[in-house]
């Protein structure tokens, strides 16, 4: 998942869960709120109904025994709106029941719970909501005595009607209230990544050795890092430029003694004629001094062509015969390694090219295919041309190269791990990549799915 959309998400779940619970706390508060009052009414409104019956009783002068006489007109008295109004007896039998001042014989709002009204008989209310209404219970006192019980019973459909309102008000603005802060965590999360991203961008860059200096315009934490990357950058630049140039220095410095090794070994090779042992030392001496000669010279091209000091003499070039002639030259090479050579050359196709570095790029990719081949294999060698293009590939047999070395083996030296066993020193691609890119060309490797290796070489046609 990307960096944004997870912000993004995190930012909702933490709103939606704040939301939730301060949904929660509000609406409960509005409950018990709302039941409080109910209460509280509740209890003063029975204060002053059994005052009222009390009085009455006492007014018409009849005693605890009065009440059964009275009940049904009182109840009708008290009874209003939505109110109904019980009056029971001191066995808790129901006098009469009446709801907005009329007599009800059938008891519509629920059978009278006696359990419920049992504390009265002590003195004390009784209070309790069950489905959705609240039945509240006090004891009629005369003279100290109860002598019977008065209950209210309210429906509680109002407070449910203000409950559902403020849930319904409550779920619009938390709806309203997640989209806002979705749009705005989106807009958040893209300013925070958008450096990030550029950062990233800079690494890839970096990595494919392209050290342009990354500058984001901040003062924050991701400046700073973008200056000190930068200046990562200017390091590595640095540090590869001066790595190359003491490559240069020393090749050169290398070049006049190992001329001189090179001559005299070459002189020698004469005066030890018929001294079997010296012949052999002299022999070895010869071939490493021409050894360390191919890489000395290899060293000091790749740096000229680095510092953009080789010159390429551009002129048209017949690929197909430049081909066949450097195949020609290597067939006893070839031979050498029982390796044989399947041509596959379309005839004329041309290039516009210095001559003697394509050649070397061909000897270089040849002498690859030969190398890291076995004994007896064959390579395939083509060249073919299509509208703008010319290509030049060699398909070998060989041990392929492992698929995480296979953009490696361009940069200067690198050798993959199955090819330590054969001798070599790593150059030979980096230059012949600096030679065909100098030639605005490409060239790429790819392992074949029968095994060994694939080189195309793709340069302009002219
Ligand atoms: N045809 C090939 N088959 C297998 N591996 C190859 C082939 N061509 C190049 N390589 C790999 O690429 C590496 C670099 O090649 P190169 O630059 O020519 O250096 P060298 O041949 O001196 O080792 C080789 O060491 C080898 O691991
Ligand atoms: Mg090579």
């Amino acid at each position: 998942m990307k960096f944004a959309t997870r912000l993004t998400l995190y930012y909702l779940v933490a709103t939606l869960l704040s939301l939730a619970l301060v949904g929660v706390a509000i609406l409960k508060g509005i409950e018990y709120y709302g039941m409080a009052t109910v209460e509280k009414q509740l209890i003063e409104q029975s204060d002053s109904a059994t005052l009222y019956i009390t009085q009455t009783l006492l007014l018409e002068k009849l005693g605890p025994v009065g009440l059964q006489e009275i009940a049904e007109q009182v109840a009708n008295n008290l009874s209003a709106g939505k109110r109904q109004v019980r009056i029971y007896d001191r066995q808790l039998r129901m006098l009469t029941a009446s709801v907005d001042g009329v007599k009800q014989e059938e008891i519509t709002l629920g059978t009278p719970d006696v359990h419920n009204l049992a504390p009265t008989l002590q003195g004390n209310y009784a209070y309790r909501i069950r489905n959705n209404r609240a039945y509240f219970a006090s004891p009629i006192e005369l003279q100290g005595q109860v002598i019977g019980v008065l209950e209210f019973v309210y429906p509680l459909d109002f407070l449910n009607q203000v409950l559902t309102s403020a849930r319904n008000i409550f779920y619009a603005g938390a709806v309203g209230f997640a989209l806002l802060i979705t749009l705005f965590s989106i807009s958040i999360a893209r300013k925070v990544v958008k450096p990030i991203q550029q950062l990233v961008e800079a690494t890839n860059r970096f990595a494919g050795r392209d050290f342009t200096p990354i500058c984001l315009e901040r003062s924050d934490e991701l400046g700073q890092l973008s200056r000190s990357f930068s200046d990562m950058g200017n390091q590595l630049q640095d540090y590869i430029q001066r790595q190359r140039q003491f490559v240069a220095n020393v090749s050169h410095e290398l070049r006049t003694p190992l001329t001189a090794i090179k001559g005299y070994s070459e002189y020698l090779i004469d005066e030890v004629k018929g001294q079997p042992d010296l012949a052999k030392a002299v022999d070895h001496l010869n071939n490493e001094s021409s050894r360390l000669t191919r890489l000395v010279n290899e060293l000091l091209l790749i740096s000229r062509l680095d510092a953009g000091r080789e010159d390429f003499l551009f002129e048209r070039v017949n690929l197909s015969e430049l081909v066949k002639e450097t195949l020609d030259k290597l067939q006893s090479r070839a031979a050498k390694y029982t390796i044989y050579f399947e041509e596959k050359v379309e005839p004329d196709v041309t290039v516009s090219g210095d001559r003697e570095k394509l050649l070397q790029g061909i000897l270089n990719l040849l002498d690859n295919a030969l190398k890291y081949s076995p004994p007896g294999g064959k390579v395939e060698v083509g060249v073919a041309a299509d509208g703008s293009s010319a290509y030049f590939t060699v398909a070998d047999r060989g041990r392929g190269i492992p698929p995480q070395d296979l953009n490696k083996v361009f940069e200067r030296f690198y050798r993959a791990a199955n090819a330590k066993a054969v001798g070599g020193t790593g150059l030979g691609l980096a230059i012949t990549e600096e030679i065909i890119t100098a030639h605005h060309g490409k060239i790429q490797l790819a392992n074949r799915p029968d095994g060994g290796t694939k080189v195309t070489v793709t340069l302009p046609r002219r």
